[in-house]
Formats: C-alpha cells, sequence, structure tokens
C-alpha cells in the first residue's frame, strides 16, 4: 500500500488516527504507529506538561513517526507548540483555526504540517499554503464536526487533482470505507472512532461499551443551530441539550453546558452525563481489539474490496 503520504511520512499503511481530546495519549499513538499507521496524541484541554509527558512515554514505546493534534484557539497553544518543536515530532494536525501562520515555525523545527479542512475553499488555501498533506473531514466523524459529508467532500474536493497528499475523513470505520476513499482519489484515510475501541485507547470500559452496544440512529448532533456541532451518543446529556437549544439557549449557556463533558465521558466514564463522542458508522464499532489487529484487519479488508472492485462490471 505504499504511496506519496506512506513516503512523506515514512508510515507503511496510509491510516492515520485522529487525534482526539482526551481520548488519544502517547500509549495509543505508539501502538498505532507500532502498527504501521501514524497516531496523534490529542492535546485539547490538557496541561503543556501533560503534552510533553505523552511525547516522551510514546517515544519510549516506539521508534516509527507520531504527531501531535494542536487545537489552534486553545489558552496554551503558543506553549505546546513550543514542546512539539524542542520534541522534533513527526508532524502535527490542526484544528479550530487558521493553520497558516504555524507552518514556517513548524518546517523551521522539521515538524510536517497536516490541517484538517471542511471544505474546498479552504482545501485550496491549504493546499498552496506550503503544507505538507491535508485531512477532509466530513461530518459524520465523531467530535466537532463540519457541515459537508465525506462523500460531498471526496467529490467536490478530489475533482482536482492536489500537489499534496489528502486524506479522507469522517465515518470511515473499516476496510470497504477505507477503499471506498481511496477509490474515489483520497492518498490515505483518517480513523477517530475505530481506535476508540482498543485495548490501548485509555478511554473509560463503560464508555467503550456503549459505542460497541450502540447502533446508526442512536448518534445525535449537539450545538448545530449555533455553529459548535458535536457529534455524539444520545443519553441524558445529549436530552437536556438539545432541550435547551431548541428553545433557543444563547450560545453562552450552551457553551457552559458542554464544559467538561468531553473529559467526563471519555475519561471518567459518566455515560449520561458526558458527551460520549463517536461517528456515524456505529455498526461495524462492534469490538475491542489491539491496535495491530485493527489495522491488519483494514488494510486486508480494503485490499479484498479493491480487487473486488475492479470485478464489478457496469
Ligand atoms: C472522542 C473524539 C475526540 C476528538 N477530538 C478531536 C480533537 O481534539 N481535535 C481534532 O482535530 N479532532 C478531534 N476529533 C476528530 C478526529 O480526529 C477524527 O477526525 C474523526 O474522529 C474522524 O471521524 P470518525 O470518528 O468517524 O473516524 C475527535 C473525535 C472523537 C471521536
Amino acid at each position: 500500500m505504499k504511496n506519496r503520504l506512506c513516503e512523506m511520512l515514512g508510515i507503511r499503511y496510509p491510516i492515520i488516527q485522529g487525534g482526539m481530546a482526551w481520548s488519544s495519549d502517547g500509549t495509543l499513538a505508539a501502538a498505532v504507529s507500532n502498527a504501521g499507521g501514524a497516531g496523534i496524541i490529542g492535546t485539547g484541554g490538557r496541561t503543556t506538561e501533560w503534552v510533553k509527558e505523552e511525547i516522551t512515554k510514546a517515544k519510549s514505546l516506539t521508534d516509527k513517526p507520531f504527531g501531535i493534534n494542536l487545537m489552534l484557539m486553545a489558552p496554551n497553544v503558543n506553549e505546546i507548540a513550543d514542546v512539539v518543536c524542542e520534541e522534533k515530532v513527526a508532524f502535527i494536525t490542526t484544528g479550530a483555526g487558521n493553520p497558516v501562520p504555524w507552518i514556517e515555525k513548524m518546517h523551521k523545527a522539521g515538524v510536517k504540517v497536516i490541517p484538517v479542512v471542511p471544505n474546498v475553499k479552504l482545501a485550496k488555501r491549504i493546499a498552496a499554503s506550503g503544507a505538507d498533506a491535508m485531512v477532509i473531514e466530513g461530518m459524520e466523524g465523531g467530535g466537532h464536526i463540519g457541515t459537508m459529508t465525506c462523500m460531498a467532500l471526496l467529490s467536490n474536493v478530489l475533482k482536482d487533482k492536489y500537489p499534496i497528499p489528502v486524506l479522507a475523513a469522517g465515518g470511515i470505520a473499516d476496510g470497504r470505507a477505507m477503499a471506498a476513499a481511496l477509490l474515489m482519489g483520497a492518498d490515505g484515510v483518517q480513523m477517530g472512532s475505530r481506535f476508540l475501541l482498543t485495548t490501548e485507547c485509555p478511554v473509560h470500559e463503560k464508555t467503550k461499551n456503549m459505542i460497541v452496544n450502540a447502533t446508526d440512529t442512536d448518534c445525535v448532533v449537539t450545538g448545530y443551530s449555533r455553529n459548535m456541532g458535536v457529534r455524539c451518543l444520545k443519553n441524558a446529556f445529549t436530552q437536556r441539550y438539545l432541550e435547551a437549544e431548541i428553545s433557543g439557549a444563547p450560545k453562552e449557556k450552551l457553551m457552559e453546558m458542554g464544559t467538561g463533558t468531553n473529559r467526563m465521558a471519555m475519561k471518567e466514564g459518566d455515560i449520561e452525563n458526558g458527551s460520549v463522542m463517536v461517528g456515524e458508522s456505529l455498526n461495524v464499532l462492534n469490538e475491542i481489539l489491539p491496535c495491530k489487529d485493527v489495522i491488519e484487519k483494514i488494510v486486508a479488508d480494503a485490499k479484498a474490496t479493491l480487487e473486488k472492485a475492479s470485478l464489478i462490471a457496469l
């Protein structure tokens, strides 16, 4: 499965584990990288010290490249960016803000930059900005989402050729979906939810089991009307939140209601009052496996699907 993304990052398979606040740490990132993909430590809501410790941990567990997800609006983003540069992490992905001003600083430190983009306009801007690759992320994914689906992004963005690798994300949770993204012209995939259900992921067992038992219609999006959509599983928290949102609660009130709920669900296992962030492809998210088994199955299924595709006659 060698292609320009694998060559650029020095990885075996074109699979990146999405950065996930309160869910992806150094242990998970290293396990994904050891399995031939590229893992990412999520830094949203974390202290600079925690980020440094997790980088050190990941380095002790793997000699393969791994990345950091930088939340550009985080109050400590400058300090975390300094740690990334000092530690010479292989690459960053970026969310929540304009990544362009960060590219030069990162490149000077030898760190590659992979912004996450939600539409064609930004994809074009990022491709011309000197970024090393980009992720087009559809609204089927878990956590904060945009407005376009992954299929629409694949159609609209990859209608044109790009000088940098383009990864697809959002609702891609198995080898068949990965094969579809590659057939549409993507160079690789970023998966978040699939890696929540791994033995190395630090997410609480209760939360993992809720995801294992969930079916397609169990997902809901909170905050969509206020341009701060988060995809998660229905529970007492989403009921309260959506009632407030539908009754016209102001943005500040909704932000207050959402604060801390990611940590409550993913770290503390409060699956009723926390935000159980996960993507929509819930019926294939049904077993907890080591990262190595997850990646090997995804690759085998993607290869089988691509072989089958060549036999389809129209
Ligand atoms: C629990 C969770 C937390 C997430 N946190 C972040 C984050 O902090 N920063 C970010 O850029 N993306 C975040 N994401 C998005 C993922 O990196 C990834 O793009 C997304 O999960 C892809 O869709 P999928 O869940 O269907 O695989 C998060 C996703 C989940 C499920």
